[in-house]
């Protein structure tokens, strides 16, 4: 991860001599502190404004060097549009239009409707930090730029700073969920094996997170054979992280998240095609999300009991590798019949679901998962997949979609797609055939659920390889972290 910049904030005050970034509306109004801190150069913003036909839109630019009588050595105005703004995209604009170069800013939190309320101060800042992530570990030679990212101090101006600082307190600890989602992505399969992922993991204790490693002896005790099946080809072992937070009532039922965590999908015996499998080492980014959220969680002293497990494998081709044809007896009895090894993902999550279901009879379920290429053909980057058994659980995740601009779309489940992965020699096969794909998955996953509560989001098409927006430029998205801690904040907390 690179270096983060710096936010503090201030009371609007005057500006010390670094940039100065402040905001004009559809109707070109600035704020009254803008105003009275721009004295002579409101003039000259009006005059350049209709010179250069600036309609105040959302993250136009207009840009100043030297401006008379200011102590800032670079003004710039940012359009805030019409209507009240995405303050969290508009902090991720704002970073974007920030020259890297620059060693300090002051931004004015001030639009013409007003002095932005602490709140939106904080949303602000967590688009400027979401917007300022860049995975560089492995850039040797650091462009200048970069380097100095981590050195740009920025100072935001707002009227209440009490208030704006504990505001952002929280948003820092969601900012920071999603930083270390991404960074969990963004790593390649070589560094971050299923053992390496569980001591990142394992890293949450230092923030009261309880955290237990499974190795694959307690895994075969446990009886999650379908699991280990997926990781019987690998070198490297597999690995089942239980993580819980208990902030809420006690005794309360927790709310549970489920992550899939392969670490690398070839495929397996089912190999998959050359191009574009460099990508596949983001096949864990559901995992990544779970362990991102309870970070997030903790961080901010979320009033809830959680509790976030995922499933960590390498899916190898190899002699020892599980073969097509292959039954396995997974840990609720039900007896699998293997099809296609690179349908792996439900495999991990079936066990795990399972398993979550019976120890810690959760309120609901959700699980994440990279499941399906069918998704991406849905949906495109634009909506992750949600398929679920309760219709007041998919209503709230849909709602926290709309507020975070995390989106999903509610797909179908139902007996009659059910029907296509019944199996001729076992309870259930892995794949269903090439329609409805992501259905098919969904309804392999609903066999292992009950009656419990259950969402399933699937995050093919959103978890990387998103294209660059202005709350992120990396390949890794971090996405979910934001979503499910909205859905916790709104919902789940005493
Ligand atoms: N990890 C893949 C799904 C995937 C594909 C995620 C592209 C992100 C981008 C999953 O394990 C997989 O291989 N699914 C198969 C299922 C099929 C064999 C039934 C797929 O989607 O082709
Ligand atoms: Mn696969
Ligand atoms: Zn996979």
């Amino acid at each position: 991860m690179a270096d983060a910049p710096r936010i503090a904030f201030a009371a609007f005050a005057t500006p010390t001599k670094g940039v100065l970034v402040v905001f004009m509306n559809g109707e070109l109004r600035l704020g009254a502190a803008t105003s009275k801190l721009l004295g002579r150069n409101h003039d000259l913003v009006a005059r350049a404004a209709s010179a250069e036909k600036f309609t105040g839109k959302l993250g136009a630019v207009l840009d100043f060097l030297a401006p008379a009588g200011l102590q800032a050595e670079r003004l710039i105005v940012i359009g805030s549009g019409t209507q009240t703004p995405d303050f969290v995209k508009l902090g991720g604009i704002v970073m974007g239009k920030i020259s890297p170069r620059a060693a300090e800013a002051d931004i004015l939190l001030d639009l013409p409707t007003g002095a932005m309320k602490p709140d939106q101060a904080a949303d602000f800042a967590l688009g400027l930090g979401l917007r300022a992530y860049a995975f560089e570990r492995y850039k040797t030679k650091r462009k200048e730029d970069e380097e100095r990212r981590g050195k740009l101090r920025l100072k935001l101006g707002v009227a209440d700073v009490p208030a704006s600082r504990k505001a952002w307190g929280r948003r820092e600890a969601l900012c920071g969920g999603v930083v270390l989602a991404r960074d969990l992505v963004n790593e390649p399969a070589n560094v971050l094996h299923p053992e390496e992922f569980a001591r990142r993991a394992a890293g949450l204790k230092k923030l009261g997170v309880a955290v237990e490693v499974l190795n694959e002896a307690a895994l075969k005790k446990l009886g999650m054979r379908m699991l280990l099946a997926v990781g019987q080809g690998s070198a490297r072992e597999s690995r089942v992280v239980v993580m819980r937070l208990n902030r809420g009532k006690s005794g309360a039922a927790p709310v549970a998240f489920v992550g899939k965590g392969v670490c690398f999908d070839t495929g397996g015996i089912s190999i998959k095609p050359a191009a574009s499998m460099e990508d596949m080492k983001g096949d864990m980014a559901g995992a990544a999300c779970v362990v991102g959220l309870m970070r997030a969680l903790a961080a901010r002293k979320a009033a809830v009991n959680a509790v976030g497990v995922i499933g960590l494998v390498e899916n190898m081709p190899d002699g020892k590798a599980q073969r097509p044809g292959d039954i396995v007896t997974s840990m609720s009895g039900q007896t699998i019949e293997i099809i296609n090894t690179d349908a792996e993902g439900r495999l991990v999550l079936a066990d795990l679901l399972w398993y979550v279901k019976n120890r810690f009879k959760p309120k609901f379920i959700i699980d994440l998962a990279t499941l399906t290429g069918a998704i991406l053909v849905a949906l495109g980057h634009e909506h992750a997949g949600l398929f679920a058994n309760d219709e007041r659980l998919a209503e709230r995740l849909l709602q926290a979609g709309t507020a975070t601009g995390e989106r999903v779309w509610r797909m179908p489940l139902g007996p009659d797609y059910d029907k296509l992965i019944d199996s001729k020699f076992a309870d259930v096969k892995n794949t269903g055939g090439r329609n409805a794909g992501s259905v098919t998955a969904a309804q392999f996953l609903q066999r292992f659920v009950d009656k419990t509560p259950w969402a399933h989001l699937d995050i093919a098409g959103t978890a990387f390889g998103t294209p660059p927006s202005d709350i992120n430029a990396s390949w890794g998205s971090g996405w979910g972290v934001r979503l499910l801690d909205r859905l916790v904040g709104d919902h789940y907390e005493k």
